[in-house]
């Protein structure tokens, strides 16, 4: 997607070999022409897949699903990964999963209510980045375990250098990213196509 490539050279910073700062339009300040954009080209990669709701895991993959849902008509759940004032963690309405972060060295557990997710939903899971695809795991897990179908996953900024691209098609699902980075080396942002 040209537009989003062009946003990540003139925006995004390289801190180190592996990671792509981008606060300013996705990550902290969202650029809401830009996702508009960016749910046009979502729906229009899955408007094949009879997708009945998009997934996605808090803070950052929320835009991009919102912005893909309102196209395709359909709500989004966000798992949650931070503890909620409404929802009893002890209840069985939960479905928990634990996420390792490879980026941050540290384990979360992500939790979504049974309420949102019915058996046989068909679901598109939406995510910011995808580095190693444990967040993506996660989400396949706890979408299974709720009885629904994972149909497909769009990412917006893939890291294609790391292992996560794999992980997911070893499974066999239709894995779809807007932008696909080869290497951030030499503080120099090289998109794979
Ligand atoms: P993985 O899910 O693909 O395995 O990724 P990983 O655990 O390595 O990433 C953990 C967090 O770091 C995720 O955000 C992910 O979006 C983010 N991340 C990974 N690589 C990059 C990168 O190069 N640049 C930026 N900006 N973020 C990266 P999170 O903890 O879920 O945070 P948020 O959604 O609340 O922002």
């Amino acid at each position: 997607m040209e537009l989003l490539k062009n946003k990540i050279l003139e925006c995004g910073i390289v801190l180190g070999d592996n990671i792509l700062k981008v606060d300013s339009f996705l990550n902290h300040q969202i650029d809401v022409p830009l996702m508009r954009a960016v749910g046009k080209e979502f729906a229009e990669k899955f408007k094949n897949d009879n997708i009945t709701k998009i997934v996605t895991l808090e803070s950052s993959g929320i835009a991009p699903a919102f912005a893909a849902a309102e196209e395709m008509g359909v709500d989004v759940v966000f798992s949650r990964k931070n503890q909620s004032l409404t929802l009893n963690k002890n209840s069985t309405e939960l479905v928990y999963s634990e996420v390792f972060s490879f980026t941050k060295n540290v384990t979360s557990t992500i939790y979504i209510s049974r309420k949102h997710i019915l058996p046989g939903d068909n679901i598109l899971i939406i995510d910011d980045f995808l580095a190693n695809g444990e967040a993506c795991k996660g989400l396949i897990s706890l979408i299974q375990d709720l009885g629904a179908t994972v149909a497909g996953i769009g990412i917006v900024i893939e890291k294609s250098f790391q292992k996560g691209r794999s992980l997911l098609e070893e499974q066999n699902i239709k894995v779809v990213s807007l932008s696909q980075i080869k290497s951030l080396k030499n503080n120099t942002i090289e998109f794979l196509n």
